[in-house]
């Protein structure tokens, strides 16, 4: 088996990583904007991206069982292999958690949901406590991925001090 992942797992990596460092910059950015054009458009986008995110997490998800992953190294020691399985699985479960939860708080905000302008279907109310509901279990997942995505990349990094180890090169195309 091939030690490095494919150029279609790359792709969808560094596609989903650039996605979720955006979303978390418009995310951080728009709540502190004040109401107004600026605020609705970063709101905006923060949705679209959010639900490309969702779209590709699943797509990417399905393809991914039909794929293994390349073997890791029989060098890494066990306790990072489970670690690093274990990041990955949560990472999955997030990437789709994250956006339903936005989505699910946005659709009882009273502001309709557009996907790049397109709206979508209206079915929830304004209901401000399942608003508030969704937006905390949101927030609390975007922390979560945080913590993940610092675990993530700080191992990611950690293979790339010590002298001849290709670990990160797995993922990367050259
Ligand atoms: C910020 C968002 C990121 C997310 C959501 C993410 C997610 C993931 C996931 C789900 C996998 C497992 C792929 C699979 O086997 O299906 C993976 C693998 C990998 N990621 Fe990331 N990643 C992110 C950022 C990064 C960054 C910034 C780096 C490099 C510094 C990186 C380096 C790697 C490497 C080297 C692997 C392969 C690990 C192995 O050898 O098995 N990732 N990532
Ligand atoms: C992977 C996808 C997503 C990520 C990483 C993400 C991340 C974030 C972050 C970091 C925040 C700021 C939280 C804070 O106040 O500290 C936020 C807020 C928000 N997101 Fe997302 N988001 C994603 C998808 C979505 C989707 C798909 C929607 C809706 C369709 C959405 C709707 C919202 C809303 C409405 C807020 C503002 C919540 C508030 O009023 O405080 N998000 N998101």
């Amino acid at each position: 088996m091939s030690s490095k992942y494919t150029k279609t797992a790359m792709l969808l990596h560094w596609l989903s990583a650039a996605l979720v460092v955006g979303l978390f910059a418009i995310g951080w950015t728009m709540v502190e904007l004040p109401k107004g054009p600026a605020r609705g458009a970063a709101f905006a986008l923060h949705k679209s991206l959010g639900l490309t995110v969702l779209m590709l997490t699943l797509w990417r998800f399905g393809w991914r069982l039909r794929h293994a992953a390349p073997a890791l190294p029989s060098t890494l020691p066990a306790w990072q292999a489970t670690l690093a399985r274990a990041v990955h699985a949560t990472f999955y479960l997030l990437l789709v958690l994250q956006p339903i939860t936005g989505y699910l708080s946005s659709s009882f905000s009273g502001y309709s949901t557009n996907f790049f302008g397109l709206p979508l279907p209206e079915w929830g109310t304004h209901d401000p406590p399942l608003n508030e509901f969704f937006t905390e279990i949101h927030v609390l997942c975007s922390i979560t991925l945080l913590l993940l995505i610092g675990t993530h990349v700080a191992g990611a990094i950690s293979h790339v001090v010590v002298p001849g180890d290709r670990l990160l090169r797995r993922m990367l195309p050259w």
